[in-house]
């Protein structure tokens, strides 16, 4: 069980956080629903985050997730036969929660058909590349070595097809010739801070919707490559 219980509101939308790692993303969203909104008052998230769920017991995230006294839990691998047992035993964990949203925050674990099925239309993802380039690992490395000028991140939701998933937001950085992997992959952290609190607001506040497939912002169909975030798009 995850314990402690949740201090959440009991009408609030209720977010489950999957992690691996650092969890720099999980604390941008951790430090949005900390901030009220200067208008309603409200939080700026639009909801709570109430579990964060780790496949790793070391992740750093799991530390940042009880700095902000939010339950956690690890689900390692190594206990599972097979994917598809691990993957049953991580959609009762979070099923538990009654999430609106399940967030992918730096999961470095492929999900089953059954798993993304199972949560169709509500499962976010954090991508470090300007898809449909670059799926999977190493992209920074891959689009350093292409030479490319422009790399970024998307934000999309999750189906069957790896990083396939129809996008919602993008947002390009620009390459140096004194880039290097570590530089090109801080670069994009900074717009991935700014962006995934977006999304997760967009969907909570019911803006954000995958209707068979199709994502559509305020009732209006999203261009094919997502909304690109230059500025400040309307949030
Ligand atoms: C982020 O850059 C995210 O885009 C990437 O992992 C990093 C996690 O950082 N995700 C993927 O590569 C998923 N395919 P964080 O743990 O500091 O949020």
């Amino acid at each position: 069980m995850i314990s402690p219980e949740t201090d959440a509101a009991p009408d609030a939308r209720r977010v489950v956080v999957l992690i691996s790692g650092n969890g720099s993303n999980l604390q941008a969203l951790i430090d949005t629903a900390q901030t009220k909104d200067g208008l309603s008052g409200a939080n700026s998230l639009g909801g709570e985050i109430v579990a964060v769920i780790s496949d790793k017991a070391e992740a750093f995230g799991l530390e940042r997730a009880r700095q902000a006294n939010i339950p956690t839990l690890t689900l390692s691998a190594k206990d599972f036969p097979s994917r598809e047992t691990y993957d049953l035993q991580l959609a009762r964990l979070v099923e538990e929660q009654q999430p609106d949203l399940i967030v992918l925050a730096g999961f470095m674990r492929i999900l089953s058909p059954a798993f993304v099925i199972k949560f169709h239309g509500k499962l976010l993802n954090i991508h470090p590349s300007l898809l449909p380039k670059y799926k999977g690992l190493h992209t920074h490395r891959r689009a350093l070595q292409a030479g490319d000028e422009e790399h970024g991140l998307s934000i999309h939701f999750v189906t069957e097809e790896l990083d396939g998933g129809p996008l919602i937001l993008q947002s390009k950085v620009t390459v140096t010739l004194d880039d290097d992997e570590a530089s090109l992959a801080s670069k994009v952290q900074v717009q991935e801070h700014i962006l995934y609190p977006i999304a997760v607001r967009w969907f909570l506040q019911g803006r954000l919707q995958l209707i068979s497939n199709y994502p559509t912002l305020d009732g209006k169909p999203l261009p094919i490559q997502g909304v690109l975030y230059q500025e400040n798009p309307s949030n």
